[in-house]
C-alpha cells in the first residue's frame, strides 16, 4: 500500500478551527493566514479508519453507545505490541480527551491550594487545568543548552518536598521541546516523586509519534511501583489524527487512584463515549499500523527538510530535530524582538499562524511552534516567508 501525503487537502467548510478563516479572525486578528499552530494533521487519517466510520454512518441511527471488549482490547494489543507495555482491562478508564482528563484528576487529587508541578515551557492547557481547578502551579523548569533540554532533578528534589504538592504532570514525549524522555530520567523522576508522595500524571498523548533512533518508556510500565504511583493518560487523537472525535483513555493501575477518578467522572456526569469515536479508535489500533509507519516516514522528512532550510538559509533561527511529536521548536531569540513584536511580525506581516512559545510558559519566550504534521509543499511556504522576512528587516 502507498500513501501521499503530498495532498494539499482544502480543510475550509468543516468547522476545522485550524483553517476556518472566521476562527482565525477569531484567534489571530487575521483570517488569511498558513495556519501550522494546533496540534492535527492535515493529512486523511487511515483509510480503514473512515470505512469503519462510514460503515457506522450508514447505519442512521445514533443512540447513546458504550463500548466493548473489541474496544478494549484494541488498546491492550496496541501498548502491547508498541511498547511491550502490558495493560490490565480494569486499569483503562475512557475519557473524552485528555485535556478534560487532566482537569478531572486535579479536581479527583487536589485540594483547594494545593500544588502541582509542571516542567515548563510545556502544553499550556495544563496551567489552566491547575489553576481552574483550584490548585497552584509549582514550576521545575526544564534546563536548555543549546536547544537541548533535560529535566532539573536537584530543583525537582527541593519543590517535591512541600507537601501540598500532590501531583506532577509529566508531558512523555515532551511538547512543545519534543524530547522522548530516556528510561533513566524517568526512572529519577518517579524515585523523586514516590519519595515525597507526588502522584505523577503522565500524559502520554504524543507516544506514538517518535522519531528513528529514539524509544518511549511508558512512565508506568518502568516497575510495579511507578504503575501504582502513576496515572497515564493516551489517545489515538495526535497518532491518527481523529482529535475531533474526542475519545482517550486514561491508565491507572491503581485501583483505589481509579475509584477516586472514577467518582469524578461520575460528578462531572462523564458516562457514554461518542459513538464515532469508540469505532474510530477501533479501526486505528487494529488496521492503522502500516498508515502510521508511513507517516512518521513523512513526518521525519519534514522536520529534515527544516532541518537543511534552517541550517543552510535562515542563519539567525536555530533548530534541533525533535526525538518524538510532530512540532518543530525554533529558537527566533536571535533575531532579538520581543514576544510581542515577534508574534505580530508572523501574524501581519508573514501571515503565518503559529504558536507563540511565550504560551508554553516562562523559557518559551523567543520561541515559535510549528506542526509539522502537514504536505511539504506548506512547509516550504512558511520557511519562505519567513526567510523572506528576515531579508527585509537587514
Ligand atoms: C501534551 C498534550 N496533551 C493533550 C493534548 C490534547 O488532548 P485532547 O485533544 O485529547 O484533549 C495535546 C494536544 O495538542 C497535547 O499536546
Amino acid at each position: 500500500m502507498s500513501y501521499t501525503f503530498d495532498d494539499v487537502i482544502d480543510r475550509k467548510n468543516t468547522n476545522s478551527i485550524k483553517w476556518e478563516p472566521a476562527v482565525l479572525k477569531n484567534l489571530f486578528g487575521e483570517d488569511d493566514l498558513l495556519s501550522m499552530w494546533v496540534a492535527d494533521m492535515d493529512f486523511k487519517c487511515p483509510d480503514p479508519v473512515v470505512e469503519a466510520l462510514v460503515k457506522r454512518a450508514s447505519h442512521g441511527i445514533y443512540g447513546y453507545s458504550d463500548i466493548d471488549d473489541g474496544y478494549y482490547d484494541a488498546i491492550i494489543q496496541w501498548n502491547k505490541r508498541r511498547n511491550d507495555w502490558h495493560l490490565d482491562k480494569s486499569w483503562i478508564v475512557f475519557t473524552p480527551g485528555v485535556v478534560p482528563a487532566v482537569n478531572y484528576l486535579v479536581q479527583a487529587f487536589c485540594k483547594t491550594g494545593d500544588k502541582v508541578i509542571i516542567q515548563n515551557p510545556v502544553y499550556y492547557p495544563f496551567s489552566s487545568a491547575i489553576v481552574n481547578n483550584g490548585a497552584t502551579i509549582v514550576l521545575n523548569p526544564l534546563k536548555e543548552t543549546d536547544g537541548d533540554y533535560v529535566m532539573d532533578y536537584e530543583d525537582l528534589e527541593e519543590k517535591a518536598k512541600d507537601p501540598r504538592v500532590k501531583l506532577l504532570i509529566l508531558c512523555s514525549p515532551h511538547n512543545p521541546v519534543g524530547r522522548v524522555w530516556r528510561k533513566e530520567e524517568l526512572e529519577r523522576l518517579g524515585e523523586i516523586c514516590i519519595a515525597n508522595h507526588v502522584l505523577v500524571v503522565a500524559d502520554e498523548i504524543h507516544s506514538d509519534l517518535i522519531m528513528s533512533g529514539h524509544k518511549h518508556t511508558p512512565f508506568a510500565g518502568i516497575s510495579e511501583a511507578f504503575a501504582n504511583n502513576s496515572i497515564t493518560c493516551v489517545a489515538p487523537s495526535k497518532t491518527f489524527n481523529l482529535a475531533g472525535l474526542q475519545v482517550s483513555n486514561i491508565i491507572i493501575p491503581n485501583e483505589q487512584l481509579r475509584n477516586e477518578y472514577q467518582i469524578i467522572l461520575e460528578n462531572n456526569a462523564i458516562r457514554h463515549p461518542n459513538t464515532f469515536g469508540i469505532v474510530a479508535l477501533e479501526a486505528a489500533y487494529t488496521k492503522g499500523e502500516p498508515w502510521l509507519e508511513a507517516v512518521l516516514e513523512y513526518i521525519e522528512g519534514n522536520m529534515d527538510y527544516i532541518k537543511t532550510f534552517v541550517d543552510e538559509r535562515l542563519p539567525e533561527i536555530k533548530f534541533k530535530k525533535p526525538e518524538g511529536t510532530y512540532l518543530a521548536w525554533l529558537d527566533f531569540r536571535g533575531l532579538g524582538m520581543d514576544q510581542k513584536a515577534l508574534e505580530s511580525w508572523m501574524q501581519k506581516e508573514l501571515k503565518l499562524a503559529l504558536d507563540e512559545g511565550y504560551i508554553f510558559g516562562s523559557g518559551g519566550e523567543g520561541f515559535e511552534r510549528i506542526n509539522a504534521a502537514c504536505p511539504r509543499v506548506l512547509l516550504e511556504e512558511a520557511l519562505g516567508r519567513i526567510e523572506q522576512g528576515i531579508r527585509n528587516r537587514l
